[in-house]
């Protein structure tokens, strides 16, 4: 049976609310779904996950969104590309968008600019990443996934922001009511999270995930700490303390009381669990963990940075242009937020709210400036287009002549003989009379000798037209 192959990712539509993602009629995800019958159901994404809330489902039909819109882009700029490149490519970029949201804006909130410069793991401003290690292991390690990365179940409030109200998470688990609602879905919940600052990290975690975690009967719900302990027990990760040594990390990190709390509750200090004991530390400065997890935290971010042939800053055979890199670098969470959704202003930093950093007892005073959604500028996607970009303005008009250039794209995956170099076009631009034409002639070839030392540029045809016109005018 052949493949279909299509360059964009399955939607599903539903009337008034264009492009959620494809609906799981089988309800593989063990759902709770309101009526049996209805349109609503749970949805299909690269992760079952995805529909544990709906927040999370929100921003992966946003990143789902994104690809598409960059697939369509992009089909529409290179119609010789198959539908394989261009899902390919897409796939790329949005990979690249993630990866560069991550390290530029997400990891210096939770580590502080102190640990992201020692670990060397902020994006550059401009040009190709020279650090990739081959001997780096870049897998998952235990301590990151049981424990560390599991800080945000301390972030997490008691409900959803939605239209106003106030959505209990015990209500919304597993059940994406909400994101079928054509007045509000996928943007009020988007809105909600960007409007709200999340919890403290620290020894609380809401009641919702500690008594009502997936609840099906009022009583009867999980309690997320209890398995986030469990499960770094079921993985054999070391004690707090043992950890917390390897990462050279001396001196009391806990207030007085709950260090004093940790001691009462386990009789042997060797005994400490990772995950209670980390997210219970201090913040370290400028960050939202402390320095155990932020240790945990940065190893694994810098390994899955230098470790990884395919980040997104690498050169190489397979890497992006340094063009293409640069628009990547433009890209906010909040442009993709504004370009998949129908939100019309939202905060330029979207970890940031009304100027304070996730939280307000950090009191982190910036720019809480807004972004425009109109206004918010998408991918240039002429950097992706195969062969040659368009002509840049033309240069002001000096000596009656001025000139515009272009330049050629054949990175991956355009073809390896379609262009070659840069182009000039010259144009005479000013009137003139017979008297001026030998300066234009000399300005003509010293334009040209200029451009036969520079071997990358493909001036000829281009230089005839003005050429040609000024013989024409000496033949008169
Ligand atoms: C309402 C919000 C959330 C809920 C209900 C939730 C629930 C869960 C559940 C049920 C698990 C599986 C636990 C296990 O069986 O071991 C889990 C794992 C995990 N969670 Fe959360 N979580 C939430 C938010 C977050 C946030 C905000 C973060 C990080 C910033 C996070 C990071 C993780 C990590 C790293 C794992 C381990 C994943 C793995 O090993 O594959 N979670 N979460």
């Amino acid at each position: 049976m052949a493949l279909l192959i299509v360059r964009t990712l399955k939607t599903s539509q539903d009337p008034g609310i264009p492009n959620l993602l494809p609906k799981d009629t089988n309800n593989s995800a063990n759902c709770i779904l309101p009526q049996l019958g209805s349109n609503v159901k749970c949805f299909i994404s690269g992760d079952v996950r995805v529909n544990e809330q709906p927040a999370l489902a929100s921003l992966h039909t946003i990143f789902m969104r994104e690809h598409n819109r960059i697939a369509t882009g992009l089909g529409a700029l290179n119609n010789g590309w198959s539908d394989q490149i261009i899902f390919d490519e897409a796939r790329k970029i949005v990979g690249a968008i993630l990866q560069h949201i991550t390290y530029k804006e997400y990891l210096p909130e939770i580590l502080g600019s102190a640990i992201m410069n020692s670990n060397g793991l902020n994006p550059l401003a401009t040009g190709y990443f020279d650090g990739y290690q081959s001997s780096m292991n870049p897998s998952i390690k235990n301590e990151f996934a049981t424990a560390a990365f599991r800080f945000g179940h301390s972030m997490v409030h008691d409900s959803l922001k939605y239209r106003g109200t106030s959505l209990l998470f015990k209500d919304v688990f597993s059940n994406p009511t909400t994101l079928y609602d054509a007045n509000g879905g996928i943007d009020s919940v988007t809105k909600g999270l960007l409007d709200w600052q999340s919890q403290k990290v620290d020894e609380r975690l809401s009641q919702q995930i500690t008594r009502h975690l997936f609840e099906r009967q009022p009583g009867f719900g999980a309690d997320l700490a209890a398995i986030n302990i469990q499960r770094g027990r079921d993985h054999g990760i070391p004690s707090y303390l043992l950890i917390k040594a390897i990462c050279n990390i001396t001196g009391n990190v806990h207030s007085p009381s709950i260090w004093s709390s940790l001691n009462d509750i386990y009789n042997i200090p060797d005994d400490i669990d990772l995950f209670p004991a980390g997210v219970s530390e201090n913040p370290v400065a400028g960050g939202k963990v402390g320095p155990t997890f932020a240790c945990i935290i940065a190893k694994q971010f810098e390994a899955l940075k230098k470790g990884d042939r395919y980040y997104y800053e690498n050169s190489g055979n397979h890497a992006f242009t340094p063009e293409q890199l640069d628009e990547i670098r433009t890209t906010t969470l909040s442009k993709v937020i504004c370009r998949n959704t129908g939100l019309t202003s939202i905060p330029s930093k979207a970890f940031r709210v009304n100027g304070y950093v996730f939280h307000l007892a950090a009191l982190e005073a910036v720019n809480g400036s807004w972004l425009t959604c109109s206004g918010a500028s998408d991918l240039d996607y002429n950097k992706w287009k195969c062969g040659w970009s368009n002509w840049e303005s033309w240069t002001q008009c000096v000596s009656f002549i001025r000139f515009r250039l272009r330049t050629c794209t054949r990175s991956k995956p355009c073809a390896a003989n379609v262009c070659t170099g840069k182009a000039y076009q010259v144009e005479i631009c000013e009137s003139f009379t017979r008297v001026n034409i030998p300066r234009i002639q000399a300005n003509i070839l010293s334009f040209e000798s200029i451009l036969s030392q520079q071997q990358s540029i493909n001036g000829t045809v281009i230089l005839s037209i003005a050429r040609n016109v000024l013989q024409n005018l000496v033949r008169q």
